[in-house]
């Protein structure tokens, strides 16, 4: 298997962390590159579910595990999740020095600045992410070298401290949860804990690389989420587009053979912003429900609508897809009919893209294709099996696309999948 990443074609929660456990068995080495545990990765192997924040999913595949640079981590839920996996698995993982530390005052600001917004709240994870990201750029985050090193902790410690508990007192009217004396205990301990985990990851990365080894980079969160590319405000604070791979991990551009778009078969989104196939009548719900479109992470219910062409076509652009794995196709199973997104019409114009500005968007209204729906019967592994009304959805998404879905997914298990 060449070098392979794995990208969210939308916004987010399209499967990718079943399509990592998959593609990992040929792996010689998993990363991740971008986000934090605001990702909830979903891997399900004989009936037993694996539910990832941090770590890569490649885990449950024995494989060597990596953590980048670009990723913005939480040793709490990086702990816990260790713990979840009750020693069954073999944790061989790796943290970058320069990975950003998310601290208890960013996951305090992250929920105060929700509240300070009222209306206009992005509905974000409440994990910390945006003001760990935010820290990192204006230069006044801790990094895991420090983490990891007490006296480096205390000093950043003694630095921030007072400044959040000033900022939060002041802006937002809350006292920090936490005192410093219990912050650098904590934290001290966790980096302690998690010294043995210490690598560059760039240098190793980069070798694997450059000795043709099969290194499957796992993306967070989806396009639309990206910090520039996504429908901004309503988006997350990193980058989950291909291209970040390179500065998430710290190594050289140079070609990679293989970009796999995961595309859920119709769309979700969790959180604000706008959506422009939204169902939200009877239908939109009982998709809701076949699907268990509920957050991995905050449990909240996801929004759903039906596939929109348009955004995956943006995201093939933004993104270079090789190909796609098409995901939850069995979800629509049963339906009578499936509505696809083929243009946006906006303002007596129609177009195939999704406009930069989000007030453009918000007047886009959706031109559909009908297509006859379609029955899957459980137990599918082969093409062929599928009848030819099914065949006839991926065919035409297919085509809209101007991509091949090389791999279809037609239910949550490692083994619910057409390989073609
Ligand atoms: P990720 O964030 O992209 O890894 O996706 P999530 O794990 O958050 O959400 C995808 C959900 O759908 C998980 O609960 C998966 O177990 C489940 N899933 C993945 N592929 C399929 C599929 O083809 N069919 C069905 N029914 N469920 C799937
Ligand atoms: P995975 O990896 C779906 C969304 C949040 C919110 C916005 C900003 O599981 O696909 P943040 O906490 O990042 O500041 O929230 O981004 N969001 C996700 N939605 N899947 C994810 O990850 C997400 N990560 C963030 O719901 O709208
Ligand atoms: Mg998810």
């Amino acid at each position: 298997m060449p070098s392979t990443v794995v990208i969210g074609a939308q916004w987010g929660d399209e499967g990718k962390g079943k399509v990592v456990d998959l593609l990992g068995g040929n792996a010689d080495i998993v990363v991740r590159f971008n986000g934090g545990n605001n990702a909830g990765h979903t891997v399900v192997v004989k009936g037993q579910k694996y539910k990832f924040h941090l770590m890569p999913s490649g885990i449950i595949q024995g494989k060597k595990c990596y953590i980048g640079a670009g990723v913005a981590l939480d040793p709490r839920v990086l702990k816990q999740e260790i713990i979840q996996l009750g020693g069954k698995f073999e944790v061989k993982l790796s943290i970058d020095p320069r990975t950003q530390i998310i601290m208890p005052w960013h996951n305090q600001l992250d929920k105060a600045k929700e509240v300070a917004k009222g209306d206009a709240k992005i509905g974000t994870t409440g994990r910390g992410i945006g003001p760990c990201y935010a820290d990192r750029a204006t230069r006044t985050g801790i990094r895991f070298e420090e983490l990891v090193n007490s006296e480096k902790l205390g000093k950043k410690i003694d630095l921030i401290y007072p400044q959040k508990k000033r900022l939060l007192k002041e802006i937002y009217g809350q006292e920090m949860a936490m005192s410093k004396e219990e912050i650098f205990k904590e934290y001290n301990a966790l980096g302690t804990e998690f010294a043995k985990h210490l690598e560059d990851v760039s240098i190793v990365v980069s070798k694997n690389m450059n000795e043709g080894k099969n290194v499957l980079f796992e993306g967070a969160q989806g396009t639309f989420l990206d910090n520039d590319f996504g429908t901004y405000p309503y988006v997350t604070s990193s980058h989950p587009t291909a291209g970040a791979i390179f500065t998430g991990v710290g190594i050289g551009v140079r070609p990679i053979e293989r970009i796999v778009g995961i595309v859920k078969a119709y769309t979700t989104r969790v959180g604000e912003g706008p959506f422009p196939t939204e169902l939200e009548d009877d239908l939109g719900e009982q998709i809701r429900q076949k699907g268990a479109e509920f957050g991995t992470t905050t449990g909240r219910p996801r929004r759903v609508g039906w596939f929109d062409a348009v955004l995956v076509k943006t995201a093939h652009r933004l993104n270079g897809f090789t190909e796609i794995t098409l995901t939850k196709l069995d979800v629509l199973s049963g339906l009578e009919k499936a509505k696809v997104c083929t243009g946006y019409e906006c303002e007596g114009k129609t177009i195939d893209f999704v406009p930069s500005s989000l007030d453009d968007l918000k007047k886009c209204k959706p031109i559909y294709t009908e297509l006859p729906g379609f029955e899957i019967k459980e137990g599918t592994t082969s093409y062929d099996e599928l009848s030819k009304e099914a065949k006839d959805y991926v065919a035409f998404i297919e085509k809209e696309l101007g991509i091949p879905a090389k791999i279809v997914s037609v239910g949550p298990g490692r083994e619910e999948t057409i390989v073609r």
